[in-house]
């Protein structure tokens, strides 16, 4: 079957949206130039869920031209938020699809949008990478013909680094930089991994490094671990463990200590001892599954405390006076700490255990940073709370500080529960009774 120009410019105006469909469907087969009749049927058709997955189809086929993706800057389009989703989708898929001259017809449609929709282009620039395989990747990064397209490039460097620059645009710059190789990137990852970088800002570059630093990301992730909050961390993990070669870095920094086995959400642990990969299963069971206690001393020393028999009113006493800054359980304390109600259902021994041997087995968002601002303070506790601009930390005499990140000289994890060993020295073993018989009254 064959149609001239014209006719497919007449059957894309058909009245009947079946026939227009059809055309769609007939030029996902063809590498006709096609690029007027979808832009009309762009411009007609797109509020149509149907017609916009034909639309796509047709545009980013395997035999796709250069041409048939120019609708991307009818300004039209952009002004309604399901004609920008449309848009994100469609370049998305392009930039998915393994035809170059797919990826390259989204990139002259990006670089010829407006000026002023600069925020849009890196939103669409980073849909184009999103899900590009490495060749396409390459591909997109050798295209640097258009001068616009790397000037928009150039704007995204500049937009990526500045504290002046919102947050949200910030990110959609960090995210459309996946064009750029690791080498080009390099004042991204420096400035945007710090501290002093709102968290989602440091997210989006963590993102972008596993990316583009297929071979240098677990060097430079080591380098930066322990000045990442906890929120942050859980994400660098992430981002270690998502390659066969960089979790097996990520196990050999365990095994020598350079990342504490407390920055590994118990959770994240449980994962990994379920891999597929038997290696891998034997490996972390080696690392994480022998709980060395340096408290066993401690722990044999309060044994006694488990047959005694204890009173819980005299334990609501005790934990009162040594428990409720972090714990809050019956109305009393603060809910800093672990939530205790349900502690009970894991038996009186291991309750024992936590109390006596705190870094046993700490999430994450439980371990104890230390803090040295601008200013020369150093602070020490716990990350309460996490804005685009600060963080609050929680000392352990119970007071909170706000620090803003620009005021962030380091941040260090000290690898060890905010929760302190040596609580016990308050308690003799008939207290401690009366203590886990209260924690066990609790219903
Ligand atoms: C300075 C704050 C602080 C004090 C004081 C404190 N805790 Fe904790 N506690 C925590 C934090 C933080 C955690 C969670 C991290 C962890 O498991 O190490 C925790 C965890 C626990 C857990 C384990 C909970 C779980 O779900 O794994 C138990 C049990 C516990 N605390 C009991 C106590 C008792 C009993 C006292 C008083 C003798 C006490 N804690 C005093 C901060 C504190």
């Amino acid at each position: 079957m064959y149609f001239s120009d014209d006719e497919m410019i007449s059957l894309a105006k058909h009245k009947d949206i079946g026939v227009r469909y059809q055309l769609l469907w007939f030029l996902s087969g063809s590498d006709l130039d096609a690029g007027e009749v979808l832009t009309n049927l762009v411009k007609q058709d797109h509020a149509d869920a149907w017609m916009r997955l034909a639309i796509i189809c047709a545009a980013t086929s395997k035999s796709a031209g250069l041409d048939r993706l120019d609708f991307i800057a009818e300004p039209d389009l952009r002004k309604t938020a399901d004609g920008r989703a449309f848009i994100e989708t469609l370049v998305e898929t392009a930039g998915a699809t393994p035809n170059r001259y797919v990826g390259t017809a989204a990139m002259r449609g990006i670089s010829r949008l407006r000026e002023d929709d600069v925020g849009f282009q890196f939103q669409l620039l980073g849909a184009l990478v999103r899900r590009a395989s490495e060749q396409n990747l390459a591909l997109l990064r050798k295209n640097d013909a258009k001068g616009l397209f790397m000037q928009l490039r150039e704007r995204a460097m500049e937009t990526a680094q500045d504290s002046k620059a919102s947050e949200a645009d910030r990110v959609s710059a960090i995210r459309a930089l996946a064009i750029q190789s690791y080498e080009e990137l390099q004042p991204i990852f420096t400035i945007s991994l710090k501290p002093t970088q709102p968290r989602a800002v440091q997210i989006a570059a963590l993102e972008l490094l596993s990316r583009v630093g297929p071979i240098e990301a677990p060097d430079l992730l080591l380098k930066i671990w322990p000045s990442l909050s906890p929120a942050v961390r859980a994400t660098a993990t992430e981002v270690f463990l998502s390659r066969a070669n960089w979790l097996q870095a990520f196990l050999e920094a365990v095994e020598k200590g350079k990342i504490a086995r407390a920055d590994i959400d118990p959770a994240r642990v449980g994962l990994l001892m379920k891999s597929p990969n038997r290696s891998v299963r034997v490996q972390v069971e080696e690392l994480f599954g022998k709980v060395v206690t340096k408290r066993k001393d401690v722990v044999d020393y309060y044994q006694p405390s488990l047959t005694l028999k204890g009173d819980p009113l005299k334990g609501k006493a005790i934990f009162k006076k040594e428990c409720a800054a972090c714990h809050k359980l019956e109305g009393v304390g603060e809910e800093i700490g672990a939530d205790l109600k349900a502690i009970r259902d894991r038996g009186t021994e291991n309750m024992l255990l936590n109390i006596l041997d705190p870094n046993r087995e700490v999430k994450p968002q439980f371990l104890a940073y230390s803090l040295e601002t601008t200013a020369g303070k150093t602070l020490s506790g716990m990350l309460t709370a996490e804005t685009p601009n600060s963080v609050t930390i929680r000392l352990l005499d119970g007071r909170s500080e706000i620090v803003p990140r620009a005021e962030i000289d380091s941040l260090r994890s000290t690898g060890l529960s905010f929760m302190p060993e040596g609580l016990e020295k308050q308690i003799d073993k008939q207290a401690m009774a009366d203590l886990l018989a209260y924690l066990n009254s609790i219903k």
